[in-house]
């Protein structure tokens, strides 16, 4: 079921990548953005994991334009509401999202995710779950 959408409740705000690297997070086949930004991040993993298909939800329109031009044919960015997603085929979640709406992502997609799954959340710890690591700033967790 669909969250009531404001786009205020995430600002933009692009991830620090630098620290991407010493997540140990396997061979990723489908990595999913909740909230893709500019695509930095899959811009991260179209280089790192080339083999891996990016998907990003991004309902600001003109980002999502930009950044599907900008990936091209590397990675898929729907300019639709997050909260609608379908995660169950997802080897990475990865999210920047807001302290308040962490919970939110327990409640919605946590069941969704298939065993073995990693959930990659910048800044902002879930507080149902107990991240597997944390490296800098990444709180890394494993379904
Ligand atoms: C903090 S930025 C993170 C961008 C990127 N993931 C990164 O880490 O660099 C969050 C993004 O989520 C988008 N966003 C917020 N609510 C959304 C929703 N309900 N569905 C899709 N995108 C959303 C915002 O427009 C913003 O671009």
């Amino acid at each position: 079921m669909a969250r009531p959408v404001n786009l205020s409740d995430i600002p933009f705000v692009p991830s620090d990548t630098t620290h991407l690297s010493e997540l140990e997070i396997g061979d990723p086949s489908l990595v999913v953005d909740l909230g893709s930004g500019d695509g930095k991040v899959l811009k991260w993993f179209r280089d790192n994991y080339p083999n891996a298909e990016l998907i990003g939800y991004e309902l600001d329109e003109g980002r999502a334009t930009a950044s599907q031009n900008e990936l091209a044919n590397t990675a898929q960015i729907l300019n639709e509401n997050m909260w609608d997603a379908d995660l169950s085929e997802a080897d990475v979640v990865y999210l920047y999202w807001m302290a308040h709406l962490m919970s939110g992502f327990y409640e919605t997609f946590w069941n969704q995710l298939k065993a073995g799954a990693f959930v990659v959340s910048y800044q902002f710890a879930i507080p149902e779950l107990t991240p597997i690591a944390q490296v800098e700033y990444f709180y890394i967790y494993q379904k």
